[in-house]
């Protein structure tokens, strides 16, 4: 990645590039996870955050790797932009570009939107979420989870629960877990299966497993991981309530009972509580999925210093 110019995408990347960014967000997070040592690697440099979509965690721990590195940074949402008065995203670019930032970080709704802005700027461009497409920085974080937690990241089980289809983190997931040796159960409502999952895959496709169980996806998991149903990405309805789906595919504690008793349960959130997990797993002893939000910002000072060529 350090001869990168941007951060596109899981696709394409492989497992020694992924541990070694893995490593360089370990050496940033030292003693304190929550709070990563501050350096002046990139002072001078610049990184503009546009943000097309809403985001809590994933826009706050770009700002604070930002910060905790020494550089500029400036955060723009489609709303207060000229987006809103019809400029296009090449237009956009463009006119960034002209500015000389460093990077660019884009969640768009759109999958491709930050492979096109990459087309248009000299800038690095990081991908914070494109559309049902991809998260990079976000299977990165959850890979710096579960390698912190189990130790390793090939050999594991890794269950994946709920909307996968409509899941940016999942497919980036899918991806760099088994590229990384996870054997990865996709597990949800059968149309909120990916139909893709060859194409998603590619060389790995033998280390993706498919069940419409809740109890077969999580008996023998190392990890389980639920998602959020995406209603705001379904123009149709998937399922035909949701308190079936919440019957067939909510973790529960009562669910949590078939797990192994090191199981570590993830949720990249926003969470809805009560819908695919229960309060008492979510801030129960299995839950790791504020480790999650605290690796955020480590792996993302990773991904900047490794792209930006911090000193
Ligand atoms: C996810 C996203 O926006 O893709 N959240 C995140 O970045 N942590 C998942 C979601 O919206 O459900």
């Amino acid at each position: 990645m350090a001869d990168q110019k941007d951060l596109l995408g899981i696709a394409g990347m492989t497992a020694e590039e992924i541990a070694a960014i893995l490593d360089t967000a370990a050496s940033f997070q030292g003693d304190s996870p929550g709070s990563p040592r501050k350096s002046t690697a990139l002072s001078g440099k610049t990184v503009i955050n546009l943000f097309f979509e809403p985001s809590t965690r994933t826009r706050t721990s770009f700002e604070l790797a930002c910060k905790r590195l020494s550089a500029d940074v400036i955060n723009m949402s489609s709303s207060g932009s000229s987006v809103s008065k019809g400029e296009t995203l090449v237009d956009t670019a463009q006119t960034l570009d002209a500015m000389s930032p460093d990077c660019i970080v884009i969640r768009h709704e759109s999958a491709g939107a930050p492979h096109q802005i990459a087309r248009h700027t000299r800038a690095s461009v990081v991908n914070a979420g494109d559309g049902a497409h991809e998260h990079p920085t976000q299977a990165l974080l959850d890979a710096f989870t579960i390698r912190k937690r189990k130790g390793r990241l090939d050999g594991l089980k890794i269950a994946i629960v709920g909307d996968i289809r409509h899941s940016r983190v999942a497919r980036s997931n899918i991806l760099s877990l088994t590229c990384c040796g996870s054997d990865v159960w996709l597990c949800g409502v059968p149309t909120l299966l990916p139909q893709d999952i060859v194409e998603i895959t590619n060389s790995h496709r033998s280390r993706v497993h498919t069940t419409i169980s809740l109890d077969e996806a999580i008996d023998e998991a190392d990890v389980v991981m639920m998602l959020r149903v995406q209603f705001e990405r379904m123009g149709e309805s998937f399922f035909p309530s949701i308190h079936e789906y919440c019957r067939y595919f909510g973790l529960t504690q009562e669910r949590m009972k078939g797990a192994k008793p090191d199981v570590i349960v993830m949720h990249p959130g926003p969470m809805n509580r009560g819908i695919e997990i229960s309060a008492e797993v979510a801030d129960g002893p299995h839950s790791v999925i504020l480790d999650q939000v605290s690796a955020g910002v480590s792996v993302r000072m990773a991904v900047l210093y490794r792209l930006l060529g911090g000193a």
